[in-house]
């Protein structure tokens, strides 16, 4: 009996102890144990919880993702109305503003404001008993909304409860916080990524993929979208509560809440400054904001000055210019991907969204325009969003003259013609003609890239043209192109050419891993690619694996394992791999592997800033977290490097400021490699 209250005792331990664990990573982004070590917890708590299910608590670590699905959403009634925020567009707007109020209420004049950023995601209330969080709603109309607790509960950098005594603090005993739940563009990016590689529709935007992750009525859907959420206001509660909007932010802040960054302004003019520096920050951000907010700070007289309809007359929206504009669609154009697969984008009368000129836009993919009704010809919106790839929104169907005309989607491929394919289950069409030369090109530009063989120089400008002349006809085929060939092409003088060759014979000491991951198999990714070279002598041994034996690798599900399987069985394939024995190009099994324990950037910790040439910043995040390296969001003392890209901005300087060396991708590589 003594054991088992032992025991129960270190199950609760363990909870609290992987939830700081969580809180450390997810939000702070400062971990103090490895993932190893994490997950050991996590194994132990696990272990615990399947001997004694009757025990698992609501602020389990394990039950972020525990509910099943439900049949509808329940209403929820605030305990105070949820607000909304009237708009300013201007800093004339923002001046009407405070002499309005200060009509009503004179101590206005001399009071001091914050500014914070205007989070474009969706608003969440969120109540807490005795710290553990006990039901997570959306805003609804203001007054209603509906139960979405079980999708909030997959949140990662959402407290499943508020650690008593962390910083001091005892949470209070009802605490009932609001804040946006939003997806980190990097993570946005990446997850469209792997869907576009498993033929997956992919998301439009952040905000709406949010949207749409809180509406699922099963939270495991939920689960697999890249959430988090930012916390800046407190609705109501029991206990002592911070009078001011810089205590609200500092006191969620120290209850372990994620916070948005919040400026103390002492007068209007100073606010209204940093809401126009902001302006400017905005293209450096990671996650997508639409404006910044401006607060009386003393939230005695904000409540004092009342509402006006939805909005409360103690803050104001000061709204950025748009990044959306409208031009006429000229064209629909097709490309072809690696893997085959078609997406349509659009061919724009050019138009400047904010300070970028913008001559084509995503349209996603064939369903997408039919069910938006995107015409040639069309008056279309289009918004281009910090990072996010410009894409078209919808048409302005009132601007029409009938001239317009519905297009169709191709029927061949546009570049080798041969008939497409639908694959059942997938919305992606695909040109299933291995030998089509789009294909050709994309993979071979991936088979060269820096994740893959990493053959220097070797872009897909030369790439295109060693394909159109003839020259290769399969990746293997640049192990045998000498000097003499590339001298016949364009732009080619004997340093290049030289060079080039050398870059393609050298890369034949490449790893198998890398090998794998060069070969471009639908859904094998450096990370897959690093498994099956730790498992399989070298590419023979790998061909000849059966579904099953894939099936059972973890990390491996069936779609990927039969992608292997099918990659392996097309002739086209096999003569690939029998090329590059006989050029010498087949390296064996490594039992030390790029994904695998290696830790040649530990103890140091990185921010990444401004475009990189090759990894998306969330690939050089991976990068550097595979090699024992810690990432965070902002320049402080305790960052060792900074690695920046172009247009590097604000971190750039502080970076200098503060001494911390910065880096390019080439010298990250070289640390990282050790
Ligand atoms: S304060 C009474 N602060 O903007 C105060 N709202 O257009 C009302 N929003 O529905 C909200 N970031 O969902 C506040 N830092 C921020 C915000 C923020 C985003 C959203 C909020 C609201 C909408 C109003």
């Amino acid at each position: 009996m003594l054991e088992e209250q032992q025991l129960f005792k270190r199950y609760k331990q363990l909870c609290r102890e992987i939830n700081y664990h969580n809180y450390r990573y997810h939000v702070l982004d400062d971990p103090v144990i490895s993932d190893y070590e994490y997950d050991e917890l996590l194994l132990k708590l696990r272990q615990i919880e399947e001997q004694h299910p009757d025990w698992i608590s609501a602020d389990s670590p394990t039950q972020r993702a525990g509910a099943g699905p439900s049949e509808k959403f329940e209403k929820v009634v605030h305990p105070a109305p949820i607000l909304s925020l009237a708009n300013a567009f201007s800093a004339d707007d923002i001046r009407s503003w405070l002499e309005r109020i200060s009509k009503i209420d004179e101590r206005v004049l001399h009071t001091n404001f914050v500014v914070e950023p205007k989070l474009d995601g969706l608003s969440v209330v969120l109540h807490y008993r005795d710290g553990l969080f006990v039901q997570g709603a959306t805003r609804g109309n203001g007054e209603v909304g509906e139960d979405i607790t079980a999708n909030l509960r997959t949140i990662k950098t959402l407290p499943l409860r508020i650690p008593a005594k962390l910083n001091g603090l005892k949470p209070p005993p009802y605490i009932v916080v609001r804040g946006e739940a939003m997806i980190r563009i990097p993570d946005f990016e990446a997850l469209n990524k792997r869907r576009e590689e498993s033929g997956l529709r992919t998301y439009v935007n952040p905000r709406n993929t949010a949207a749409g992750a809180l509406r699922q009525l099963d939270p495991s859907l939920t689960a697999q979208i890249p959430l988090m959420i930012m916390i800046y206001q407190i609705i109501t509660g029991e206990g002592d509560l911070p009078k001011t909007q810089v205590e609200t932010i500092r006191f969620l802040r120290a209850l372990g809440f994620p916070t948005p960054e919040s400026k103390q302004a002492d007068d209007l003019e100073d606010a209204i400054a940093i809401c126009l520096q902001w302006t400017g920050k905005r293209e450096s951000l990671d996650y997508e904001i639409d404006g910044m907010v401006i607060k009386i700070n003393d939230l005695t007289i904000a409540s004092d000055l009342g509402i006006v309809g939805k909005d409360p007359r103690g803050a104001i929206a000061y709204k950025f210019p748009a990044q959306e504009v409208t031009t006429n669609l000229l064209d629909i154009g097709v490309n072809v991907g690696r893997t085959g697969v078609l997406t349509p984008y659009a061919v724009l009368d050019p138009i400047e969204i904010s300070g970028v000129t913008v001559k084509q836009a995503t349209l996603h993919n064939f369903d997408y325009i039919r069910e938006k009704d995107i015409r040639i010809g069309d008056r279309v919106r289009v918004k281009r969003a910090g990072d996010v790839i410009p894409y078209v929104i919808g048409p302005v169907t009132a601007l029409r003259n009938g001239d317009e005309k519905i297009f169709e989607p191709p029927k061949t491929c546009p570049v080798c013609h041969q008939p497409v394919e639908h694959i059942q289950g997938e919305v992606a069409w695909y040109c299933v003609n291995a030998a089509c030369p789009a294909q050709l090109i994309r993979n071979l530009e991936h088979f060269a890239s820096q994740s893959a063989l990493n053959i220097v120089g070797l872009g897909i400008k030369i790439v295109e043209q060693l394909v159109s002349s003839g020259l290769v006809n399969d990746a293997a085929d640049l192990f045998t192109l000498t000097k003499k060939d590339l001298l016949k092409l364009d732009g080619f003088a004997d340093k290049k050419a030289e060079n080039i060759i050398a870059a393609i014979q050298n890369s034949k000491s490449q790893s198998l891993e890398r090998l794998i991951t060069a070969l471009g198999i639908r859904g094998v990714g450096e990370v897959i690619a690093s498994v099956l070279a730790a498992r399989f002598e070298d590419l023979d041994d790998l061909a000849h694996a059966s579904h099953d034996q894939l099936e059972i690798i973890e990390g491996i599900g069936p779609n990927i394992a039969q992608a292997i399987v099918d990659w392996f069985a097309q002739p086209r394939n096999q003569v690939l791999i029998e090329k590059f024995r006989k050029v010498g190009f087949w390296p064996k099994k490594e039992l030390k592997s790029r994904h695998i324990a290696l830790s040649t950037l530990s103890g140091n910790s990185f921010v990444i800033t401004g475009t990189l040439a090759h990894f998306t910043r969330q690939e050089a995040k991976e990068y550097i977290l595979k090699h024992g390296g810690k990432v965070t969001n902002s320049v402080s003392k305790k960052t060792n490097y900074l690695v920046a890209g172009e247009n590097p901005g604000s971190k750039f300087q502080k970076a200098k400021e503060l001494g911390i060396s910065v880096i390019g991708e080439e010298e990250l590589r070289k640390l990282a490699e050790g």
